[in-house]
Protein backbone atom coordinates (compact mmCIF):
# COMPACT_ATOMS: atom_id res chain seq x y z
CA UNK A 1 0.00 0.00 0.00
CA UNK A 2 1.63 3.55 -0.93
CA UNK A 3 0.25 6.41 1.02
CA UNK A 4 1.33 9.76 0.00
CA UNK A 5 1.40 13.21 1.98
CA UNK A 6 1.45 16.71 -0.28
CA UNK A 7 0.56 20.15 0.91
CA UNK A 8 2.68 23.66 0.67
CA UNK A 9 5.83 24.58 2.26
CA UNK A 10 5.13 24.87 6.64
CA UNK A 11 1.83 23.06 6.24
CA UNK A 12 3.05 20.42 8.89
CA UNK A 13 2.97 16.99 6.83
CA UNK A 14 7.14 15.83 7.74
CA UNK A 15 5.55 16.18 11.50
CA UNK A 16 2.86 14.30 10.81
CA UNK A 17 4.82 11.44 9.45
CA UNK A 18 6.00 9.94 12.54
CA UNK A 19 2.73 9.70 13.88
CA UNK A 20 1.15 8.12 10.39
CA UNK A 21 4.29 5.44 11.07
CA UNK A 22 3.54 4.74 14.71
CA UNK A 23 -0.03 4.07 13.81
CA UNK A 24 0.95 1.78 11.26
CA UNK A 25 3.62 0.12 12.98
CA UNK A 26 0.60 -0.06 15.60
CA UNK A 27 -1.71 -2.06 13.43
CA UNK A 28 0.84 -4.68 13.31
CA UNK A 29 1.76 -3.78 9.54
CA UNK A 30 5.75 -3.36 8.19
CA UNK A 31 6.21 0.49 7.08
CA UNK A 32 8.65 2.06 5.09
CA UNK A 33 8.80 5.90 5.55
CA UNK A 34 10.30 8.13 2.81
CA UNK A 35 10.05 11.44 1.24
CA UNK A 36 10.85 12.97 -2.25
CA UNK A 37 13.22 14.38 -3.51
CA UNK A 38 15.50 11.89 -1.37
CA UNK A 39 15.24 8.84 -0.10
CA UNK A 40 18.27 7.13 -2.25
CA UNK A 41 21.88 8.11 -2.19
CA UNK A 42 21.52 9.81 -5.69
CA UNK A 43 18.08 10.99 -4.41
CA UNK A 44 19.36 12.68 -1.64
CA UNK A 45 22.05 14.42 -3.98
CA UNK A 46 19.63 15.77 -6.50
CA UNK A 47 17.81 16.91 -3.72
CA UNK A 48 20.50 19.33 -2.39
CA UNK A 49 20.84 20.76 -6.36
CA UNK A 50 16.85 21.36 -6.29
CA UNK A 51 16.33 22.66 -3.15
CA UNK A 52 19.70 24.96 -3.01
CA UNK A 53 18.63 28.69 -2.46
CA UNK A 54 21.89 29.80 -4.15
CA UNK A 55 20.30 29.16 -7.48
CA UNK A 56 17.87 31.05 -7.92
CA UNK A 57 17.09 30.33 -12.11
CA UNK A 58 16.48 27.02 -13.22
CA UNK A 59 15.35 25.82 -16.52
CA UNK A 60 12.06 24.69 -15.91
CA UNK A 61 12.43 21.58 -17.85
CA UNK A 62 15.34 20.97 -16.33
CA UNK A 63 14.14 20.91 -12.81
CA UNK A 64 11.02 18.36 -13.81
CA UNK A 65 14.27 16.35 -15.04
CA UNK A 66 15.81 16.20 -12.12
CA UNK A 67 12.37 15.36 -10.04
CA UNK A 68 11.32 12.65 -12.44
CA UNK A 69 15.36 11.60 -12.66
CA UNK A 70 14.79 11.32 -8.50
CA UNK A 71 11.61 9.94 -8.68
CA UNK A 72 13.33 6.57 -11.02
CA UNK A 73 15.72 6.39 -8.25
CA UNK A 74 13.32 6.15 -5.98
CA UNK A 75 10.99 3.80 -7.19
CA UNK A 76 13.67 1.26 -8.36
CA UNK A 77 15.56 1.16 -5.20
CA UNK A 78 13.11 1.73 -2.19
CA UNK A 79 9.43 1.97 -3.32
CA UNK A 80 9.00 -0.66 -5.77
CA UNK A 81 10.81 -3.71 -3.97
CA UNK A 82 8.57 -2.19 -0.32
CA UNK A 83 5.54 -2.64 -2.00
CA UNK A 84 6.02 -6.05 -3.59
CA UNK A 85 7.01 -7.42 0.14
CA UNK A 86 3.92 -6.22 1.24
CA UNK A 87 4.88 -3.04 3.07
CA UNK A 88 2.91 0.04 3.60
CA UNK A 89 4.88 2.63 2.07
CA UNK A 90 4.66 6.30 3.93
CA UNK A 91 6.27 9.19 1.36
CA UNK A 92 6.73 12.59 1.56
CA UNK A 93 5.81 13.80 -1.58
CA UNK A 94 5.38 12.06 -4.80
CA UNK A 95 4.15 12.42 -8.28
CA UNK A 96 1.44 14.68 -7.56
CA UNK A 97 3.85 17.52 -6.69
CA UNK A 98 5.53 17.40 -9.85
CA UNK A 99 1.81 17.89 -11.25
CA UNK A 100 1.20 21.00 -9.19
CA UNK A 101 4.76 22.80 -8.79
CA UNK A 102 6.34 22.18 -12.20
CA UNK A 103 2.87 21.70 -14.31
CA UNK A 104 0.45 24.08 -12.37
CA UNK A 105 3.79 26.52 -10.39
CA UNK A 106 6.14 26.57 -13.59
CA UNK A 107 3.36 26.62 -16.37
CA UNK A 108 4.73 23.06 -17.99
CA UNK A 109 2.58 21.10 -19.92
CA UNK A 110 0.15 18.95 -18.51
CA UNK A 111 -0.19 16.49 -20.66
CA UNK A 112 3.90 15.84 -20.83
CA UNK A 113 4.08 15.65 -17.33
CA UNK A 114 1.54 12.87 -17.45
CA UNK A 115 3.20 11.27 -20.28
CA UNK A 116 5.92 10.60 -18.14
CA UNK A 117 4.48 9.22 -15.29
CA UNK A 118 2.90 7.11 -17.61
CA UNK A 119 6.26 6.17 -18.20
CA UNK A 120 7.97 5.81 -15.18
CA UNK A 121 4.98 5.25 -13.21
CA UNK A 122 3.48 2.22 -14.76
CA UNK A 123 0.37 1.52 -13.53
CA UNK A 124 1.54 2.81 -10.02
CA UNK A 125 -0.56 4.91 -8.39
CA UNK A 126 -1.03 5.88 -4.52
CA UNK A 127 -4.02 4.30 -2.62
CA UNK A 128 -3.92 7.05 -0.57
CA UNK A 129 -2.62 10.80 -0.43
CA UNK A 130 -3.52 13.14 2.42
CA UNK A 131 -3.50 16.14 1.52
CA UNK A 132 -2.79 19.03 4.13
CA UNK A 133 -3.96 22.00 3.30
CA UNK A 134 -3.25 25.33 4.43
CA UNK A 135 -3.18 29.32 3.26
CA UNK A 136 -0.03 30.19 1.79
CA UNK A 137 0.86 32.99 4.13
CA UNK A 138 0.27 30.87 7.14
CA UNK A 139 2.90 28.57 5.71
CA UNK A 140 5.11 29.92 4.38
CA UNK A 141 5.72 31.98 7.59
CA UNK A 142 6.28 28.87 9.49
CA UNK A 143 8.39 27.40 7.23
CA UNK A 144 10.91 30.71 7.45
CA UNK A 145 9.78 30.42 11.73
CA UNK A 146 11.29 26.64 11.61
CA UNK A 147 14.34 28.06 9.00
CA UNK A 148 15.07 30.58 11.75
CA UNK A 149 14.62 28.50 14.94
CA UNK A 150 16.99 25.65 13.22
CA UNK A 151 14.21 23.01 12.72
CA UNK A 152 14.45 23.39 8.98
CA UNK A 153 17.21 23.68 6.73
CA UNK A 154 18.21 26.91 5.24
CA UNK A 155 19.74 25.19 2.56
CA UNK A 156 17.14 23.54 1.44
CA UNK A 157 14.77 26.92 0.67
CA UNK A 158 14.94 27.82 -3.04
CA UNK A 159 11.24 27.37 -2.80
CA UNK A 160 10.39 28.86 0.17
CA UNK A 161 11.90 32.24 -1.41
CA UNK A 162 9.28 31.89 -4.55
CA UNK A 163 6.84 34.58 -4.25
CA UNK A 164 3.47 34.54 -2.44
CA UNK A 165 1.38 34.30 -6.20
CA UNK A 166 3.64 30.60 -6.73
CA UNK A 167 2.20 29.24 -3.34
CA UNK A 168 -1.34 30.60 -4.25
CA UNK A 169 -0.83 28.34 -7.48
CA UNK A 170 0.38 25.55 -5.43
CA UNK A 171 -2.28 25.05 -3.39
CA UNK A 172 -5.38 25.58 -6.17
CA UNK A 173 -3.50 23.64 -8.11
CA UNK A 174 -3.38 20.33 -4.96
CA UNK A 175 -7.34 20.88 -4.47
CA UNK A 176 -7.64 21.13 -7.87
CA UNK A 177 -6.11 17.48 -7.91
CA UNK A 178 -8.10 16.34 -5.11
CA UNK A 179 -11.62 17.78 -7.00
CA UNK A 180 -10.58 15.38 -9.70
CA UNK A 181 -9.62 12.38 -7.68
CA UNK A 182 -11.93 12.47 -4.39
CA UNK A 183 -11.60 8.56 -3.94
CA UNK A 184 -7.79 9.36 -3.36
CA UNK A 185 -7.45 12.18 -1.75
CA UNK A 186 -8.70 13.39 2.23
CA UNK A 187 -8.01 17.08 2.79
CA UNK A 188 -6.87 17.71 5.99
CA UNK A 189 -7.11 21.28 7.53
CA UNK A 190 -3.72 21.93 8.52
CA UNK A 191 -4.18 25.15 9.67
CA UNK A 192 -5.31 23.48 13.09
CA UNK A 193 -2.92 22.67 15.90
CA UNK A 194 -0.43 19.49 15.48
CA UNK A 195 -2.36 17.15 17.94
CA UNK A 196 -5.82 18.03 15.66
CA UNK A 197 -4.78 17.47 12.71
CA UNK A 198 -2.53 14.38 13.90
CA UNK A 199 -5.69 12.98 15.41
CA UNK A 200 -8.05 13.71 12.39
CA UNK A 201 -5.51 11.87 9.75
CA UNK A 202 -5.39 8.69 12.37
CA UNK A 203 -8.94 8.59 12.53
CA UNK A 204 -8.94 8.76 8.33
CA UNK A 205 -6.19 6.23 8.23
CA UNK A 206 -8.33 3.58 10.56
CA UNK A 207 -11.26 3.87 8.49
CA UNK A 208 -9.16 3.26 4.79
CA UNK A 209 -6.51 0.65 6.43
CA UNK A 210 -9.31 -1.27 8.15
CA UNK A 211 -11.32 -1.60 5.12
CA UNK A 212 -8.63 -2.49 3.04
CA UNK A 213 -7.13 -5.45 4.95
P1 LIG B 1 10.12 19.31 1.26
O1 LIG B 1 10.92 18.09 1.38
O2 LIG B 1 10.34 20.29 2.34
O3 LIG B 1 8.68 19.02 1.03
O4 LIG B 1 10.68 20.09 -0.03
C1 LIG B 1 10.60 19.59 -1.29
C2 LIG B 1 10.39 20.75 -2.25
O5 LIG B 1 10.43 20.27 -3.59
C3 LIG B 1 9.05 21.44 -2.07
O6 LIG B 1 9.21 22.83 -2.19
C4 LIG B 1 8.23 20.94 -3.24
C5 LIG B 1 9.26 20.66 -4.29
N1 LIG B 1 8.88 19.57 -5.21
C6 LIG B 1 8.63 19.87 -6.55
O7 LIG B 1 8.69 21.04 -6.95
N2 LIG B 1 8.33 18.83 -7.39
C7 LIG B 1 8.30 17.53 -6.99
O8 LIG B 1 8.04 16.62 -7.79
C8 LIG B 1 8.58 17.24 -5.59
C9 LIG B 1 8.56 15.82 -5.12
C10 LIG B 1 8.86 18.29 -4.75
Amino acid sequence: MLITLEGIEGSGKTSQLAHIEAFVRQRGLESVVTREPGGTTVGEKIRAVLLNPDIEKMAPLTELFLYEADRIEHLEKIIRPALEAGKVVVCDRFADATVVYQGYGRGLDLEMIHSLHRLILRDLKPDLTILFDLAPEIGLERAWNQVNNGSRSGRETRFEKEKLAFHRKIRDGYLTLARLEPERFFIVDAGQNETTVRDTVIEHLEGFIGHKL
